[in-house]
């Protein structure tokens, strides 16, 4: 089944991939591609039911400024211009765009002057209403056939339209939450003017991949490594949904993962699912070879090159696969365009726990390749994974190692397992453990005094960390009531032997990382 689709042009705005969030979360697929790599056949190819121009850092004051592709508006699609789009879209139809002295940067207020189809049921003609607005430029001549809808102190022409040719522009983002109504925006021009049905929902998301990973993989052997997180869980279950048998699981345990979690993916993809999964326990080789590495470079490459070396080993004595599935998303393989706009890419690549084992010579199955990571997470629960997996903070692949400055021991390991599953099992009892990106602790590299009973003690101080984030780019620290932190704090140290002190971080992201090493 084809699902009505929607083309977004980057001109390399910040917030593009937002565009793509209000699409999706309406029930309409669409890509990203930059304005640069979209010729007329590649479109057509695509077959979308409407095109939207995204912002971007240029001006169309300037000559070598991008453009859309002259077939844009000549296909008989509707089109949607946002900032630089709209400028472009003005410049290219016959109107003219100038630079301005009246800068508009984040809220502002725009004045409804007509109805719109754009407007419809949300905006009505006379009301005021708030958007969020990043420009210099703006539109200072319409072009032939447009007129305006709506009015800013800093842009005569905030929103255009040409209602016959379904073409509109607006100088401020409906993709920000700060436009408030924006999504509902972007829904009229996608559903009512477009006229996509949204009809992209997981589950049907999900009888679609199946058979094109069945088309994909026929008859062949699948391997995928499964690192305890929701990406290659997710992925595992459907490829597994697809092919059956004719996929294992790795799971290398490296005897740094949080306390319970190995025990549960066993239970999850060899009990419950009935997945074919090696679960090799390579903590002893893991820790022997972290014996004496303190820099925490070195820790995560000795970790990383020793999980291709385990990983390969096990799947050598599989007799071999033609497939490796990956868990790569959307964000991951989005082409977007540099902040100069120029015709460079940025193409991210993925990499799971320790990287790609490169040396195989295995094709690649990504059947997340088209998500975003709230996506998965509806995908995982379709397919029935327990809440603890799809719904769980992020993990780093070297897992506790890097949570341990200093050398790593399995003493030290243990000790902070049980620290971390204090400090989760209180979050979720309290309820914030969605509110919160990733929580957890820290062992520290010092010995402090304290004193329990009537003894002095001398033993691991400990911090723990929790952050509020939407990408993991930045983070702000989670603002706990002091007394959930004074619990925590009693009970780790009544509870865990050879810890007598609690610390919580509150360094945000920048200056700090999320991760203490
Ligand atoms: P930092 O510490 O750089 O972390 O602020 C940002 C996010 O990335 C995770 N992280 C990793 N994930 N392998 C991973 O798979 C790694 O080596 C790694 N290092 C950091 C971190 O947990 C946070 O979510």
């Amino acid at each position: 089944m084809q699902h009505d689709r929607i083309l977004i042009l980057d001109f390399g705005s910040q917030v593009t991939q937002l565009i793509a969030r209000r699409l999706r979360e309406s029930g309409v697929y669409c890509e990203i591609w930059p304005f640069s790599h979209a010729p007329e056949e590649r479109i057509r190819a695509f077959a979308p039911k409407g095109i939207i121009l995204s912002g971007g850092p240029a001006s169309v004051t300037e000559g070598e400024s991008p453009r859309a592709p002259e077939a844009v508006f000549r296909m008989g699609l509707p089109v949607l211009g946002i900032c630089y789009g709209q400028q472009t879209m003005a410049a290219q139809l016959g109107g003219e765009v100038q630079r301005s002295d009246h800068r508009e940067f984040g809220r502002a207020f725009v004045e409804v002057r007509e109805d719109s189809a754009l407007f419809q049921g949300v905006w009505a003609k006379g009301a005021r209403e708030q958007v969020w607005m990043s420009h210099g430029d703006r539109v200072t001549k319409l072009p032939p056939g447009f007129r305006v809808v709506a009015v800013s102190e800093g842009a005569p022409m905030a929103a255009i339209a040409d209602e016959a040719r379904r073409f509109y522009g607006v100088q401020f983002h409906p993709e920000v939450v700060h436009t408030l109504h924006g999504a509902a925006l972007l829904r009229n021009f996608t559903h009512a003017v477009c006229g996509c049905r949204g009809d992209w929902t997981m589950a049907s998301y999900r009888a679609g991949a199946i058979e094109r990973i069945r088309a994909q993989v026929g008859a062949g052997r699948v391997v995928c490594g499964l690192s305890g997180g929701v990406d290659s869980a997710v992925a595992a279950a459907l490829i597994h949904e697809a092919v059956g048998d004719q996929l294992t699981c790795i799971y290398v345990d490296h005897g740094l993962m949080r306390a319970g979690e190995s025990e549960q993916v066993v239970r999850t993809f060899r009990d419950r699912f009935n997945i074919r999964l090696v679960h090799r326990d390579a903590s002893d080789l893991f820790l022997g070879a972290l014996r004496g590495v303190t820099d925490p470079e070195a820790k995560r490459k000795t970790i990383g090159c020793l999980f291709v070396e385990v990983f390969e080993e096990e799947q050598a004595k599989l007799g071999g696969a033609e497939f490796l599935a990956q868990g790569t998303l959307y964000p991951d393989v989005i082409e977007s365009v540099s902040a100069t706009g120029g015709p460079s890419v940025t193409i991210k690549s993925h990499h799971n726990v320790g990287g790609l084992p490169e040396g195989m010579r295995m094709r690649l199955v990504e059947p997340l390749r088209e998500l975003f990571k709230d996506e998965v997470r509806a995908l995982g629960r379709e397919l029935g994974l327990p809440e603890e997996i799809v719904g769980r903070h992020p993990f780093p692949g070297p897992g506790l190692a890097i949570r341990i400055p200093g050398e790593v021991t399995r003493e030290k390991a243990d000790l902070l397992r049980k620290v971390d599953a204090i400090f989760l099992e209180e979050i979720r009892r309290a309820g914030l453990y969605d509110a919160i990106w990733q929580a957890f602790a820290v062992l520290l590299p010092v010995r402090t005094v304290g004193v329990m009973g009537d003894g002095r003690t001398y033993d691991h101080a400990c911090a723990l960390r929790a952050v509020t984030s939407t990408d993991g780019m930045t983070a702000d620290v989670y603002p706990f009531d002091v007394h959930f932190l004074t619990g925590v704090a009693n009970r780790i140290v009544n509870e865990v032997r050879g810890v007598n002190r609690v610390t919580y971080d509150i360094t945000s992201k920048p200056p700090g990382t999320i991760e203490w090493e």
